[in-house]
C-alpha cells in the first residue's frame, strides 16, 4: 500500500536550523498610545534534526517547549520565520502544484485529542475515505468502500464500523479510527502529536503497539511526540530533547538513558516514577519552565542547572559531538559534569 519504495541513504526528513517567532505584541492602536514596542515569543529557536527512512525520532521536552509548533511547521500547518524543512530532499517551502500535493499527501498527522480531529457530524467510513477522495487514489466507490474496510481491519476495528458516529468509540477506538484516516493517504511520514496522552494506561500500550505493527507493515516513519519519556522509550530510534524551543540533545534512544548528557535530560529521566524500585538516587525537578518572550541569557537552562557557571549565563552554548549524541550544553564539551545518574547510587 505504501506508495514509496525506493531505498537511498538521504534522510527522509531534515530540518535545517529552524525557528518560529509568533508576534505576541498588543494591538497596533493600544502600543501606540502606551508607547509599547512589539513583542515576539519564540517558540522555536534554531531547531535542526533529520529523520531516516523508517525510524522512529521522539521529540520530547516539557509543555511549551514547542513540540508542537515543530509538528505544525512540518505538515506546512504553519510557516517557519527562518530555517528549512526538506522532505525526501525537497524543501516545502519552495515546491508548488501537484509537486506539493503528493508532499502533503506523503506527509500525515495525528492528534491528541481523537474526537477532536474527527468530524462528529460524518459516519466513520466517510471520514477515513475523505483522503481517498482528496488525493484521487481510488477508481471506484467500491475501490473506496474495500479500502476503507481493510483500514479499519488492519487498525484492528470492524468493517461494519463504518457505518457508525466517532461517539459510537471509545477514545482508543477514536485514535484507531484517526490513525486509519491519516493511512487512507497512503503516506511515508506520520507526525504523531501525543497520540497516546489522552488514553488510560493499558490503552496507551495497545495503540502503541499497533502504531509499531503498522509502521513495519507499511515501512513508515514517524516522529512522534511526547512530554513523557518512559513512553517514548520503546518507540524512538533516537530522541531529541527540547527546552524552551531549543534543541539540547539528540541522542540514539538508548543511550540517552544509560547516559543522557545534557543537564535538562537528567532532569527529565530523573521525574520518571522509579517502578523498577531501583534505588537509584534521583534529583528533585527544580525551577519552571521561563517565558518565551524573555528567555534568560546565555544557555536558556542557565537558571535551573547546578553545573551552570559565568559562561553558561551569558554565551550561547555551541553543539558539540559526545560518542554519537548532539549536545548543546557548556558543561558537557568542558566536562565539568561529574557522572551519569546511574553511577551515582
Ligand atoms: N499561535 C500562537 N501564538 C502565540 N504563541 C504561540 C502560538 N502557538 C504556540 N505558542 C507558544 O509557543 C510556545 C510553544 O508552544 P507549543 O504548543 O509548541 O508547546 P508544546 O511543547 O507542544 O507544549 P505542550 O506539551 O503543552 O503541548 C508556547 O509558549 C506557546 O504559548
Ligand atoms: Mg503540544
Amino acid at each position: 500500500m505504501n506508495s514509496f519504495t525506493s531505498i537511498n541513504d538521504k534522510p527522509l526528513l531534515d530540518v535545517k536550523n529552524l525557528s518560529c517567532h509568533f508576534d505576541v505584541s498588543k494591538p497596533w492602536l493600544n502600543r501606540v498610545i502606551e508607547g509599547e514596542p512589539q513583542r515576539f515569543l519564540t517558540a522555536v529557536d534554531q531547531v535542526s534534526f533529520s529523520i531516516n527512512r523508517g525510524e522512529t525520532f521522539a521529540l520530547v521536552g516539557e509543555s511549551g517547549s514547542g513540540k508542537s509548533t515543530i509538528a505544525k511547521l512540518i505538515v506546512d500547518l504553519i510557516h517557519p520565520s527562518s530555517g528549512e524543512i526538506l522532505f525526501d530532499g525537497q524543501s516545502l517551502k519552495n515546491t508548488r502544484g501537484e509537486a506539493f500535493k503528493t508532499l502533503r499527501r506523503r506527509i500525515q498527522m495525528i492528534f491528541q485529542d481523537p474526537f477532536a480531529s474527527l468530524n462528529p457530524r460524518w459516519r466513520v467510513g466517510d471520514i477515513i475515505a475523505e483522503p481517498i477522495h482528496a488525493f484521487g487514489l481510488a477508481k471506484s466507490q467500491n475501490d473506496v468502500r474495500r479500502t476503507v474496510e481493510e483500514l479499519l481491519d488492519k487498525v484492528g476495528l470492524a468493517g461494519r464500523d463504518r457505518h457508525k458516529y466517532p461517539h459510537e468509540f471509545s477514545g482508543g477506538q477514536r485514535q484507531r479510527i484517526a490513525i486509519a484516516r491519516a493511512l487512507s493517504a497512503q503516506p511515508d511520514f506520520l507526525v504523531c502529536d501525543e497520540p497516546t496522552s489522552a488514553l488510560d494506561v493499558s490503552v496507551q500500550a495497545q495503540i502503541l503497539n499497533l502504531m509499531r505493527d503498522l509502521q513495519d507493515e507499511f515501512g513508515l516513519t514517524y516522529l512522534f511526540i511526547s512530554h513523557d519519556l518512559s513512553v517514548v522509550k520503546h518507540m524512538a530510534d533516537r530522541i531529541g530533547v527540547l527546552y524552551l524551543g531549543s534543541m539540547v540533545e539528540n541522542s540514539p534512544s538508548d543511550q540517552l538513558f544509560i547516559q543522557p548528557a545534557h543537564p535538562y535530560t537528567r532532569m527529565l529521566l530523573d521525574a520518571i516514577p522509579d517502578h523498577e524500585m531501583s534505588g537509584r538516587r534521583r534529583k528533585q525537578v527544580t525551577g519552571e519552565i521561563p517565558s518565551p518572550i524573555d528567555p534568560p541569557s546565555g544557555c536558556t537552562f542557565h537558571p535551573r542547572c547546578e553545573f551552570a557557571d559565568e559562561k553558561c549565563k551569558q554565551k550561547r552554548p555551541s553543539i558539540h559531538e559526545d560518542q554519537g549524541s548532539l549536545v548543546s550544553c557548556w558543561a558537557s564539551e568542558e566536562k565539568r559534569i561529574p557522572t551519569t545518574p546511574k553511577d551515582s547510587q
